[in-house]
């Protein structure tokens, strides 16, 4: 007989007006195994997850947990079950350091009800040395890069004893050789035992490390795979239910102007430390250039600058021959969307206007141009696909890839030279994340300038007519994307290599 872990069985949810963001879903999860759960954005897996996780309750449906029924009615009576989930958006306190925010909830009291944090501290440094994370335990969350609060995210589970543990888009975040290392720790939970629930949208990682593989579309199971059965193509079809096509062929551009000329430039991070020291570069009309670099070398701070939301310590920003000025437009799709990009409480239509309030077509001196506004939305909703086709949705509901098309809907619409897009298929279903990258070659061919920051290499190589590569706030080498590879881009990335010890 198998033993299952996780039996969710006919479980459905409504929400709002009758919008089943489940309808009749059932998943089986094997004790043991690493079992991912695909589907397009908007297809009800965090959905599915939080159900399993005791944040929302369910319609219709049962759950059993190691064959017993279970009714979670809050994430600690999950936790107490042995589950844990790390969010697609990360939930921990920015004011708080690591240490605090890994145990906040599950405080030890020592001796008088003090908290005794030399024991958590010793227990939470065995665990990352045991999963090998690197964390300083006393940094300000605030202060990290997200691939580092991703990591402190897993500790905190980790720390919890989870059996059962659900990840979100663990890997959204991280880079190639992070992603590496959190499949080793999952294999290693795998091998004592553990089941590992996984929420990803990149296809190589689901198909290279899971045992199992539920699909959802539209709410719906629309497949449930042994990983060794199936392929990019059968999958890929599951889970939009048709044929992706290759990216357009990238041309060289007829344009030549400079956009973007960055001189002699220092920056400073919240720390008040030179995170980026001395760099120069120049990006071109009808030019992608991208960034490569492991997250925390610079980049942050980097773009936070060009955007307008960091000040220079030294040096020149050009835009269009003109120093930069708080005030000029610049497209700007930002990593944290939470942090920079949406106001969760304000409908979509609201979300289309932040920024661009200047904007004619969407305001007088005197008043808003609602309609205007909101057919513009709908448009876009339309044009960009995103899910529910609702203007009037609050962004808080919409599922985290649909709230990034939004995002990336604002920005790439936005009329200017300079295009700044960090991460911008972060969480990308496929066939949204080749609308975003048709979307900037097509931007590229209309003359625009982009910088481009990932974490993806096949991305960048693809998108990019040069990458720079950043490593402790410098560039460490510049490549014409055709004459480089991953593994040149990889060695340049972790500072094995610099621009000077090159030929
Ligand atoms: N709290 C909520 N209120 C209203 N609608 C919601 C809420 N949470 C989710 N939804 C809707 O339910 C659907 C499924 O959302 P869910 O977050 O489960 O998708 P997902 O598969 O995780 O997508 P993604 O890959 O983009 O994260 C979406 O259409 C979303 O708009
Ligand atoms: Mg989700």
């Amino acid at each position: 007989m198998d033993n299952y872990a996780v039996e969710m069985t006919g479980i459905t949810k409504i929400f709002g007006e009758g919008f089943k963001a489940n309808d009749n879903v059932n998943l089986r999860v094997k004790r043991g195994d690493i079992h991912a759960l695909v589907g397009e954005n908007g297809a009800g897996k965090s959905t599915l997850m939080n159900i399993l996780y005791g944040m929302y309750r369910p319609d219709s449906g049962y759950i059993k947990i190691n064959s017993a029924e279970k009714t979670f009615h809050s994430p600690s009576e999950a936790i107490s079950g042995g589950i844990g989930m790390v969010h697609q958006h990360f939930m921990l306190v920015e004011t708080l350091s690591v240490l605090e925010n890994i145990i906040l909830g599950d405080e030890p009291a020592g001796f008088a009800g003090i908290i005794d944090y030399n024991t958590c501290r010793k227990r939470i440094k065995e665990l990352a040395f045991v999963f090998r994370i690197d964390i300083d335990l006393d940094a300000k969350v605030g202060s990290l890069p997200v691939g580092i609060q991703q990591k402190i995210e897993i500790l905190k589970i980790l720390y919890r004893n989870a059996e059962i543990l659900i990840l979100d888009e663990p890997t959204a975040v991280l880079t190639p050789r992070e992603t590496e290392g959190l499949f080793k720790t999952l294999k290693e939970l795998r091998s004592e035992g553990k089941t590992i629930i996984l929420i990803s949208h990149k296809m190589s990682e689901v198909l290279s490390i899971s045992d199992r593989i539920t699909v959802l579309r539209r709410g719906k199971v629309t497949g449930d795979l042994h990983t060794a059965d199936t392929g990019k193509s059968e999958l890929g079809r599951l889970i939009v239910g048709e044929e992706i096509a290759d990216l357009s062929v990238k041309v060289k551009t007829p344009f030549e102007d400079t956009i973007l000329e960055v001189k002699n430039v220092s920056i400073k991070n919240d720390r008040k430390f030179l995170a980026i020291e001395d760099i120069s570069f120049l990006v071109q009309s009808g030019e992608i250039l991208g960034i490569a670099g492991v997250e925390g070398n610079g980049q942050t701070e980097l773009i936070e600058a060009l955007s307008g939301i960091r000040e220079i310590d030294s040096g020149t920003v050009l835009l269009n021959g003109k120093r930069l000025q708080q005030n000029d437009v610049i497209a700007h799709i930002p990593a944290d969307r939470h942090k920079h990009g949406i106001v969760k409480e304000y409908p979509l239509y609201m979300n289309i206007l932040l920024g661009r309030e200047s904007e004619s077509g969407f305001s007088t001196p005197y008043h808003l141009k609602q309609k205007e506004l909101i057919n513009y939305t709908d448009n876009l909703i339309k044009e960009f696909d995103i899910r529910p086709a609702d203007h009037g949705q609050l962004m808080g509901g919409l599922s985290g890839g649909n709230q990034q098309k939004a995002v990336a809907a604002r920005e790439l619409t936005k009329d200017t030279d300079l295009i700044i897009a960090s991460h911008p298929t972060r969480g990308l279903d496929i066939k949204a994340a080749k609308f975003v990258h048709e979307a900037l070659l097509s931007e590229r061919r209309k003359g625009k300038a982009v910088v481009l920051v990932s974490t993806d290499l096949s991305e960048l190589l693809m998108l990019s007519d040069r990458i720079a590569v950043m490593y402790n706030g410098t560039i460490t080498g510049m490549f014409k994307a055709v004459q480089t590879d991953e593994n040149e881009i990889g060695m340049y990335m972790t500072g094995m290599m610099a621009k000077d010890s090159k030929k």
